[in-house]
């Protein structure tokens, strides 16, 4: 399948450089770790995400890390340094080929590098020098065992050439090994491993020339490089350009792709979130790039649309796209964007839930993407059921919507019922804070889905029993969403001046101009939601206080994004509470709270509150239950309010829902 189109003519055309990198466009899938893979075993589901992406239309996928060297023996990447798993690359290789599409092998090692909490015990690392997040000191490999890590290497390239993969990258940046040798900050060797630019540079060097040596002539060789790593002391951009321009000046290398950040506290830099501008590192790869002596370069960092893919190469900037999450999202993006139907894209909303998921262990997953790795995942529409009947639906946020769109297409007939005039629930309150606007993506497909197959939406007014008695549907569906729990300590006389923190953001989204005083914030939640409207109190309050009763905040984000908001609240001087909750010994009339640190029972009076506002665990909204089932009701609850969860889990369990309706 050749893919083009007139208003994407360079982004779907196909694309030549040299003798060996030859691609039917210019889209890469760029490195996402599935874990999907089981004891070092590629697996049915693993090798399925990537010939979905393939089927889809990207040109060339890089892997998720493989176990190339011995010593590397990490369960959920697969082995390549051994002929344990042949047959599975073979299959792999094959699975992905088959659609003109190359795969590339990653050889990555992480070093010191840890995201995860306590200490990595098996590290390896150019020096005995502490990662700067989980304080890892690694094992400091000799010379001699260099020499023999670069020699699995390339006896791993020869056997992923030999099970028919096109090629490997060297993942060199985010701050792993490669990047540890290189980086004046972690690489403190006197030895031809370190010591100048060129023994920094030598791993790398001799990885690629053993890779060589031992692959066919037309195997690819892609390198992933820092950018600008943001440590000081370190790889900024100059650095990056010396080592480019170094790294690229053989021949060797096909294609380049600049990655930021390190394993440090630029680590949000490696998946920007929705708080970063789209394509934040677009000027810094186009100066790079100039440094590559001709070498092509992909543009990678935010890129969620094609017609943003599109103009990056159009002005020059980049050779080539590389896509990580919006190719989770939608592996069908090249396919769609060739056919004109962009608008039937599902897009990246960069939430990092994607990286929540595999740092915690479990398989890929995705908010905007109920179906991550399915067989039938490409360009999925739902099959027609046997016998249409009626669904309606009370709730019309993501999980409702979901819900709908799919039973709509299905051919039942579908009424959603949303209090709301507009439908998105509380994703769309979300959406209209601070860094939210790329989640209306998700409700906007699914209202789009939804218009199309005919649902019929009653908008704007609380449904009650008579109404949805009147539509006698086979199923009612409740996503009726969950509400903040009233703070235990607080008087229940307190209720009317103390709203929830949505109902304030409603309130205050309105205001254009500042209020003054000081705004206190319980923040029983720690999810991203929570933290946005913080940007917001800040903007409109001269002081605003976290109150937290853990020991620190952010604690359900994933650690990529926690980061950012670390920074955002620090550099807006936002004042934290850690281990502190309310009190009751408050005196409202003074505008002063008084709060207690949770174990030394120390009060704190916070003075000139003229906003007191909570995020707390959430309660299922189910007034509706109980009359439905004494009606009779066949009644099933999905999203929050069957329990108050996440994004994640509205989308999956609506999407369940609109299938499993017969
Ligand atoms: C869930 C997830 C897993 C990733 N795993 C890897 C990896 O194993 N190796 C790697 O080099 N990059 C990895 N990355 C980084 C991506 O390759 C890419 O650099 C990053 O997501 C930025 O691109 P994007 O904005 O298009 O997603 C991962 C990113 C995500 C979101």
């Amino acid at each position: 399948m050749t893919l083009e189109s007139a208003r994407f003519p360079l982004l779907l055309s196909p694309y030549r450089h040299g003798s060996r990198l030859k691609l039917r466009n210019r889209i890469l899938h760029a490195s996402i770790t599935t874990r999907h893979v089981r004891d070092c075993a590629p697996t049915p589901a693993m090798i399925q995400y990537y010939a979905n992406r393939a089927r889809g239309g990207a040109a060339l996928i890089v892997s998720e890390p493989l176990n190339c060297a011995r010593f590397q023996t990490r369960a959920h990447y697969a082995r390549v340094w051994n002929a344990d798993f042949e047959e599975e690359l073979k299959s792999w290789a094959a699975a992905v080929e088959s659609h003109d599409c190359r795969l590339l092998g990653q050889i990555q090692d992480s070093g010191r590098g840890r995201h995860e909490r306590g200490r990595n015990a098996g590290a390896v690392g150019a020096s005995a020098l502490p990662d700067d997040l989980s304080w890892t000191v690694p094992y400091v490999l000799t010379g001699a065992e260099i020499s023999r890590m670069i020699e699995d290497f390339a006896a791993s390239a020869a056997r992923l050439a030999r099970c028919g993969f096109s090629g490997v990258e060297l993942s060199a940046g985010h701050g792993h090994l490669f990047h540890q040798f290189m980086s004046p900050w972690s690489n403190r060797r006197e030895d031809r491993w370190g010591a100048d630019f060129e023994g920094r540079l030598r791993l790398v060097r001799e990885t690629i020339q053993a890779i060589r040596a031992v692959t066919p002539s037309g195997f690819l060789l892609g390198l992933k490089l820092p950018g600008d790593d943001g440590v000081p002391g370190s790889i900024g951009p100059l650095e990056s350009r010396s080592i480019a321009s170094t790294l690229t000046s053989g021949g060797e290398v096909d294609y380049l792709v600049f990655c930021q950040g390190s394993h440090a506290r630029t680590l949000d830099w490696h998946v920007p979130d929705a708080h970063w501008p789209r394509a934040p590192w677009l000027s810094l790869i186009r100066e790079l790039r100039s440094a590559c002596n001709g070498v092509p370069v992909a543009a990678l960092g935010r890129i969620t649309a094609p017609a943003e893919a599109e103009g990056i190469l159009a002005r020059g900037e980049a050779d080539l796209i590389a896509l990580g999450r919006a190719l989770t999202t939608d592996p069908a993006w090249p396919l769609k964007s060739a056919q004109g139907r962009e608008q039937e894209i599902r897009y990246c909303v960069s939430c990092n839930t994607c990286w929540g998921q595999i740092v915690a262990g479990s398989p890929l997953a995705c908010d905007n993407n109920p179906r991550v790795a399915r067989t039938d995942e490409v360009d999925w529409h739902p099959e027609r059921a046997k016998t249409p009947r009626k669904l309606a639906i009370v709730g019309a946020g993501i999980a409702g919507l979901e819900a709908a769109w799919i039973a709509g297409e299905r051919g039942h007939e579908v009424v959603v019922f949303g209090a709301s005039a507009e439908v998105g629930g509380s994703t769309r309150l979300h959406s209209q804070l601070p860094g939210g606007e790329s989640l209306s993506s998700i409700y906007d497909y699914q209202l789009m889905r939804a218009q199309s197959a005919g649902v019929r939406f009653e908008l704007g007014q609380r449904a009650g029993l008579a109404e949805l008695i009147a539509e006698n549907p086979a199923q009612i569906l409740l996503a009726t969403g969950a509400e903040m729990s009233w703070p235990a300590a607080l008087p229940l006389e307190w209720k009317s001046a103390v709203p929830d923190l949505r109902s304030a953001v409603r309130k205050l989204a309105e205001l254009t101009r500042p209020q003054g005083g000081t705004a206190v914030l319980f923040d029983a939640d720690h999810t991203e939601g929570t933290y946005a409207a913080v940007q917001l109190l800040q903007r409109l309050f001269d002081r605003v206080v976290l109150v937290t009763p853990r020991e620190r905040v952010a604690v359900d984000v994933p650690l990529v994004s926690a980061l950012g908001i670390y920074r955002r609240l620090s550099q807006s001087g936002i004042e934290i509470l850690p281990l502190h909750e309310l009190t009751a010994e408050s005196d409202p009339e003074r505008a002063q709270l008084c709060v207690r640190q949770i174990y030394s029972g120390a009060l704190t009076t916070i003075a000139g509150v003229v906003l007191l506002t909570y995020s707390t665990p959430r309660v299922p909204q189910l007034e509706l239950l109980e009359p439905l089932r004494a009606a009779g009701y066949p009644v099933r609850q999905i999203g929050d309010c069957r329990a108050p969860r996440t994004v994640l889990a509205a989308t999956s369990e609506g999407h369940a829902a609109g299938l499993e309706f017969e």
